[in-house]
């Protein structure tokens, strides 16, 4: 297909086509893979800048299978550009070291993937002399009320992980762009497919390439997506001089798991929507966290702005004690215990009840709950393997 109409192309299209083309070399209608860690050096090497992004010169500095996916995940992100880099944490923590500088202030959810918290209010926080709160975003006047001054950023994650709260992104980037401060959002529970912030207003999307995008669980990777004035800033400082960069192979495999992206999308939010569902017919259940679920305190927001669904994970807790939660999870036959999240096939992980961060919970969480990913298996046989194990412990 040629290149050139890509960009005007349907999402599912370009999920297909943008990043591919014929190999010059071979004729192969599939990019190849390149390994190799350098490139063949000009006739007179002298001049050149050895940390630049911008020709094939070393891996670290870039390649064309980076490349080849970072034109795919631009494209369905609806963004200007986008860095892929080792992970997804690899992505966040780019984000935040290129940006933030001692004496700068960040906002961040309550709810987020806890190496954001580390990051952010460990790490940055202590070592390095930045300024954070942490408020519940899912109210945009909460974010208000906490700007400062110095506010340079505000971090939301939507759904968080693992509570699955909403935040209203396009009201957060409008207080952000009041206050002269830059809004990221972690975009991993909803992927492209059901939500773009950089199209509701967001300054960055952040991705773990790991989970929906890749899709398969076989390959880690993490992509920004924003603005190419920022992004040439994390290219430079994260990927070549920090070191996050992703192998080829890996960005081959999610390249090769995102062509698949919105079919696969299709079944896990319907799946999921029917475990939901269902989880909430079940006795011994104590609730369950959804945002595809009438009765999710923010189901509205999520409706506005997921617009083709509300992804593959959900949370719920049990009548139960600790030991119970153990012995349901041992009686599993589809659903495989294992953290991550966005794979094909269905993952539950027990959160116990001595997470640190507990406290910026809702309260239903405190005793101990599931954090469920839904796979694109047959939704009756993930129900039946639920309802089996709830049979076993008398929870039906
Ligand atoms: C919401 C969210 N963001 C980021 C990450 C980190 O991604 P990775 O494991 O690819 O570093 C995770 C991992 O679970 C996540 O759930």
């Amino acid at each position: 297909m040629s290149e050139k109409n890509v960009k005007d192309l349907g999402f599912q299209t370009r999920a297909v086509h943008t990043g591919n083309g014929v190999d010059g070399e071979t004729g192969a209608i599939k990019r190849p893979i390149t390994m190799a860690n350098s490139y063949e050096l000009p006739y007179d090497p002298s001049d050149l800048n050895w940390s630049s992004a911008g020709k094939n010169l070393y891996t670290r500095n870039g390649g064309s299978n980076q490349q080849y996916l970072q034109e795919k995940v631009a494209s369905l992100e609806g963004g200007e550009d986008c860095v892929v880099l080792a992970s997804g944490v690899a992505a966040l923590s780019g984000l935040f070291f290129a940006l933030l500088k001692s004496g700068d202030h960040v906002i961040f959810s309550s709810v987020t993937y806890i190496a954001v918290y580390r990051l952010l209010n460990e790490l940055l926080n202590n070592k390095f002399g930045v300024e954070t709160t942490i408020v519940d975003t899912s109210d945009p006047e909460n974010v208000r009320k906490a700007i400062r001054p110095n506010t340079k950023l505000i971090h939301i994650e939507t759904p968080g992980n693992p509570t699955l709260t909403i935040s209203d992104i396009k009201a957060i980037a409008d207080i952000a762009h009041e206050n002269n401060a830059l809004l990221s959002v972690d975009n991993t529970f909803a992927s492209p497919y059901n939500q773009r912030p950089v199209e509701l207003g967001a300054d960055f999307s952040i991705e773990s390439l790991t989970k929906y995008i890749n899709g398969h669980g076989d390959a880690m990777g993490g992509a920004i997506i924003g603005k190419k004035e920022y992004l040439d800033i994390i290219r430079a400082q994260s990927q070549i001089n920090l070191g996050a960069t992703i192998s080829p192979f890996n960005a081959w495999l999610i390249m090769r798991g995102a062509v698949t992206l919105p079919l696969r999308m299709k079944q896990h939010n319907e799946n999921a929507l029917k475990v939901a569902k269902y989880l909430k017919t079940v006795k011994g259940v104590s609730f369950v966290a959804y945002p595809g679920l009438k009765d999710h305190p923010n189901h509205d927001i999520a409706k506005k702005q997921m617009t083709n669904g509300f992804g593959g994970v959900l949370s719920f807790g049990l009548k139960a004690d600790h030991d119970t939660y153990n012995r349901f999870v041992s009686y599993l036959n589809v659903i495989t215990s294992a953290v991550s999240l966005g794979h094909d096939e269905s993952l539950i992980v027990f959160l116990g009840e001595n997470d640190e961060r507990q406290y910026l919970y809702p309260e239903e969480f405190h005793n101990g709950f599931f954090r469920f990913s839904v796979g694109i298996e047959d939704a009756e046989d993930i129900i039946a393997d639920l309802e089996q194990a709830f049979k076993k412990e008398n929870l039906l």
